[in-house]
């Protein structure tokens, strides 16, 4: 079915444009973009016509950072109901990490979920494969099968590279093919025991922390193999003030550092745990409100590229235990959008550098064909009504797990139509 989408606000960063216009969708790309295409029209019934006055017309979002649960732990999220969520959430790309049970560290793991989520033809998913074998640190994946299967980018998150050397191969091996290393930046030797963020909060309920430092140490060490192989390298999930600043620094240099962070480390601070939420409790960390402020300040200037939402379902058994014994990692793939709107009304961004970080940005990190609406493009849209209020409720999630700490929040803004390909996959 073809589908014109009548008086919207197109916003899209790459091709510099922000004006009210139609859109029309022809066998599953984008057709037209214009003033007048719904007046110049002749009548036709097989054109599906939404009027959009009002809403925001995006290039359909990507998470570039989302934890699907399956093969192996389906009873937190499968690849359906983590698709779901993603179209709900405004998502029509989404890339997920290795560290399922086996890990994506080989062909059938990844052609697996590619062949699941075509099958349920919901989002976009894109596989990232384990740099190391069991994301154990040890021995490199086979990189060039596993790109030829369909993984767009490496990552053992979850864990960091601990071995500077085998960072140093991957990055190597990984700049050869062309593919992303995205690197989660923790020093073990520092974090090990920390069950929050090191601070007064943390000193008060007497949790052992894990400081800005097992951080920072690694961003300096990422950035300072990329700078000396001239290898690309992006930062996971950035939590602190000193990454921020490293990741500023090295971007002044010239050096091919991109960096995300997520929601939760601009919307929360540690104070989130004062409870032993353990929904809060999440690696990296949530930080102090100066780390918080230099996020925002690392999202205006560009230094964060990205923002992904690190959706990390875990089901009750996980949660609902002492905090010292619960997993840690929230959900995010249905308030994500939401919650990064507010640094729109913030004046923190200004809509165009939002959908540069969820749209554009993602595409152009993970070198996939996507986060735009030129014509001739697929047509993968995100349609949002900036007015529209909404209370996060998690029992209407989509998600099979319920583990976020928004549970109540009041947000403005929410996507309310979400199209893949040119199909309606979600709708309000
Ligand atoms: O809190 C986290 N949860 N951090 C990670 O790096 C992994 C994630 C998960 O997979 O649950
Ligand atoms: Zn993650």
């Amino acid at each position: 079915m073809n589908i014109l989408l009548k008086g919207g606000r197109i916003v899209d960063p790459l091709q510099n444009i922000d004006e009210e216009m139609d859109l029309l969708i022809e066998e599953g790309g984008i057709a037209q973009i214009g003033k007048d295409i719904y007046k110049n029209m002749k009548t036709d019934p097989a054109i599906k016509i939404l009027n959009l006055e009002g809403k925001i017309v995006a290039p359909g979002f990507i998470d570039m950072h989302t934890h699907l649960r399956e093969p192996g732990f389906e009873y937190k999220e499968t690849i359906r109901t983590g698709c779901e969520a993603a179209v709900a959430g405004g998502f029509t790309s989404i890339a997920c990490m290795p560290n399922t049970n086996p890990i994506n560290d080989n062909r059938s793991v990844t052609e697996l979920i590619c062949r699941q989520a075509m099958q349920y033809n919901l989002a976009n998913v894109y596989p990232i494969a384990a740099i190391s074998k069991g994301s154990e640190g040890i021995t490199l994946t086979e990189f060039g099968d596993l790109k030829d299967a369909g993984a767009v980018a490496f990552s053992d998150d979850g864990k960091p590279v601990m071995n500077s050397t085998l960072m140093r191969r991957a990055l190597e091996y990984a700049s050869s093919l062309g593919t992303p290393i995205i690197s989660h930046c923790e020093d073990t030797s520092l974090s090990a025991g920390g069950l929050m963020n090191e601070g007064i909060v943390s000193t008060e309920l007497g949790l052992p922390g894990i400081s800005n430092i097992a951080e920072d140490i690694m961003v300096a060490r990422d950035i300072a193999i990329a700078d000396y192989t001239n290898t690309s390298v992006h930062i996971a999930h950035v939590s602190t003030a000193g990454s921020v600043r490293l990741i500023r620094q090295a971007k002044e240099r010239g050096l091919k550092v991109t960096a995300e962070t997520a929601p939760h480390y601009f919307s929360l601070t540690d104070e989130a745990l004062s409870k032993y939420d353990t929904y809060a409790k999440v690696y990296p960390p949530l930080r102090s409100a100066d780390d918080v402020t230099a996020i925002k300040e690392g999202l205006s200037d560009g230094t964060i590229d990205a923002i992904a939402s690190d959706h990390a379902p875990h089901s009750s058994i996980e949660k609902d235990v002492e905090f010292e014994y619960a997993s840690s990692g929230m959900i995010g793939l249905e308030t994500s959008l939401s919650l990064s709107l507010k640094l729109v009304a913030d004046g923190i961004l200004t809509l165009d550098q939002l959908i540069l970080k969820m749209s554009t940005k993602p595409a152009w990190i993970l070198r996939i064909p996507k986060g735009t609406l030129k014509i001739g493009s697929d047509a993968d849209i995100t349609v949002i009504d900036p007015e529209r209020e909404w209370t996060v409720d998690i029992n209407k999630f989509r998600s099979k797990s319920k583990n976020s700490p928004f549970n109540g929040w009041k947000l403005k803004g929410k996507a309310v139509l979400t199209i893949v390909g040119g199909a309606i996959k979600f709708s309000v």
